[in-house]
């Protein structure tokens, strides 16, 4: 699975950690940035990661940013992106199973480092489950 990742400076140390641990387990990894911590504007990377996704070139993204909330209405901007920012290990399960979410959303400084690695396996590992699901992420497309 090719997997997109971005983020801007407060998700950039987060965004490490993601990758390295994605990179170990077999993820092919597209970086687009951020790759330091100074400062820089989330509509960037949220676009890019989207773009990314909503193209076919990659089968889903990871963005990150403080909150996760710029980051994840960035992604949202780009049609065909159904971008999920979870903060728990529920609300990833939900976001693939009823929303077949292709972008998940992190915010780095609202959940320790731990929390977000088991957020992105939930996720990472969690099937849609189509049915009356895929009427309904149809008609986000409408
Ligand atoms: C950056 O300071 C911060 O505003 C950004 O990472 C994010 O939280 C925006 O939603």
């Amino acid at each position: 699975m090719k997997i997109a990742i971005g983020c801007d400076h407060a998700g950039y140390e987060l965004k490490e950690i993601v990758k390295d641990k994605l990179t170990s387990e077999g993820y092919e990894l597209i970086d687009l940035g951020t790759n330091s911590s100074e400062s820089v504007d989330y509509p960037i990377y949220g676009k890019a990661v989207g773009e990314k996704v909503a193209s076919g070139e990659c089968d889903k993204g990871i963005a990150i940013c403080g909150t996760g909330i710029g980051i994840s209405i960035s992604c949202n901007k780009v049609k065909g992106v159904r971008a999920a920012l979870c903060n728990t290990e529920h609300l990833a399960e939900m976001s693939r199973e009823h929303n077949d979410a292709n972008v998940l959303c992190l915010g780095a400084r609202e959940i320790d480092k731990e929390l977000a690695l088991k957020i992105v396996d939930k996720w990472l590992s969690t099937d849609f489950l189509g049915g009356k699901h895929l009427r309904r992420i149809k008609m986000l497309e409408e």
